[in-house]
């Protein structure tokens, strides 16, 4: 057993395309970023955790032996969540001081809850002496989000947030959780543009486009076989089988379907470094989520349309769920600066509010960082 602190790191991600695919079995590309969630753990002779988290100043105490651990509706559902699943899966853990530091910022769409999610995950894991397959750990994280903080998300986040690569976007199927790693040419820069505006209603709207997805597929299975999730229509088919969908209920199928084939086109395009037409799926893709899907909001709009004007821009769109959070930009490297400052200045002017921008590139995904305590 091991009685030394040790560190782990998870990054947070950005989505180049593939929104709202995940929890349809669909296609996703996420990015993960050089924003990390940190996590110092040292084990207790108790089996106890104490959870510090130095973004909100402060401490919780959990008895791991406690049957009743539930949500609080607080930060601390996030890590509780993993640890309670872990032991659900029968990993029996040893007690533990968790120190953790988001420099994901939080809430923003950038995923600071899969990060605080996996870098836990990790650091029990290892300071219980547990062996887990990645994938599986990514599934429990997702499954704590779901089943204990209430969140009914896909399995993107934690997916990449372990599996990401260095200048590398990651293609992942959904369903089979095989995936490719497709390399970013290196005279692009991914910038992310935030809002600084996040809705209320993001939770809520988020469950129910998934209770649409699944009112749509329960439809087009009675006329389509082998049909389990909208990953398996084609838009010809919804064409022929939806008329009798609400009108609603056919726009987020048609997102749904649009979205997954343009990521497919989008992996093709990476590879053959043609990012016009990579820049032109996202523009769609955002159109899509605007007005089919009905996600995105002013602001993201506003960004969106700012970033186009500029010169030595290819893409922009919303990424993330939606409602608010950040814009993914694919930029020419000579018109990093302009685009920045430009964005920043116009953005401001209409809407008083000062953006964040952040210049990022694709990092790993989790890991041990050696000789570091927070
Ligand atoms: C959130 C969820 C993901 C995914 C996106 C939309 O980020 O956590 O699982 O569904 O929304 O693509």
């Amino acid at each position: 057993m091991p009685t030394e602190s040790r560190t782990f790191r998870a990054p947070g991600r950005v989505n180049l395309i593939g929104e709202h695919t995940d929890y349809n079995d669909g296609f996703v590309m996420p990015v993960a970023i050089d924003l990390s969630t940190w996590v110092t753990v040292s084990p207790l002779e108790q089996r106890k955790l104490q959870i510090r988290s130095e973004n909100f100043d402060e401490e919780i105490e959990v008895d791991l032996d406690d049957q009743n651990l539930a949500r609080r509706g607080h930060w601390s559902d996030y890590p509780v969540g993993v640890a309670v699943m872990l032991e659900r899966d029968g990993h029996r853990l040893r007690g533990a001081k968790l120190h953790v530091r988001s420099e994901v910022p939080i809430g923003s769409g950038l995923s600071s809850s899969a990060a605080i999610e996996v870098a836990t995950g990790c650091a029990l894991v290892a300071n219980s002496g547990v062996k887990i397959d990645a994938r599986e750990l990514a599934l429990l994280c997702q499954k704590a989000e779901n089943e204990f903080a209430g969140a009914r998300v896909g399995i993107m986040d934690q997916f990449v947030s372990l599996f990401g690569e260095e200048q590398k976007a990651l293609m992942l199927d959904c369903r089979s959780l095989e995936f490719e790693l497709l390399p970013l040419p290196d005279n692009v820069r991914l910038i992310i543009c935030n809002t600084m505006v996040k809705h209320e209603l993001a939770a809520s709207a988020y469950n129910e486009r998934r209770a649409q997805c699944e009112a749509g597929v329960k439809h087009l299975a009675k006329f389509v076989a082998n049909v389990t999730a909208l990953r398996d229509v084609t838009v010809e088919q919804l064409e022929q089988f939806g008329r009798d969908l609400p009108e609603v209920v056919y726009r987020r199928c048609r997102h749904v379907i649009t979205e997954n084939a343009r990521v497919l086109t989008a992996a093709r395009a990476l590879e053959q470094g043609d990012l016009k037409e990579f820049g032109r799926l996202m523009a769609e893709s955002h159109r899509s989520l605007r007005d089919d899907y009905e996600v995105s909001s002013e602001e993201l709009d506003l960004m969106v349309e700012l970033a186009r004007k500029i010169e030595g821009v290819y893409g922009a769109r919303m990424t993330g769920g939606g409602f608010g959070g950040c814009t993914v930009n694919l930029v020419a490297v000579e018109h990093v600066a302009e685009f920045s400052n430009r964005v920043a200045e116009s953005y401001e002017e209409v809407t008083k509010l000062k953006p964040e921008i952040y210049i990022c590139s694709a990092s790993n995904g989790a890991e041990e960082v050696p000789n570091k305590t927070l």
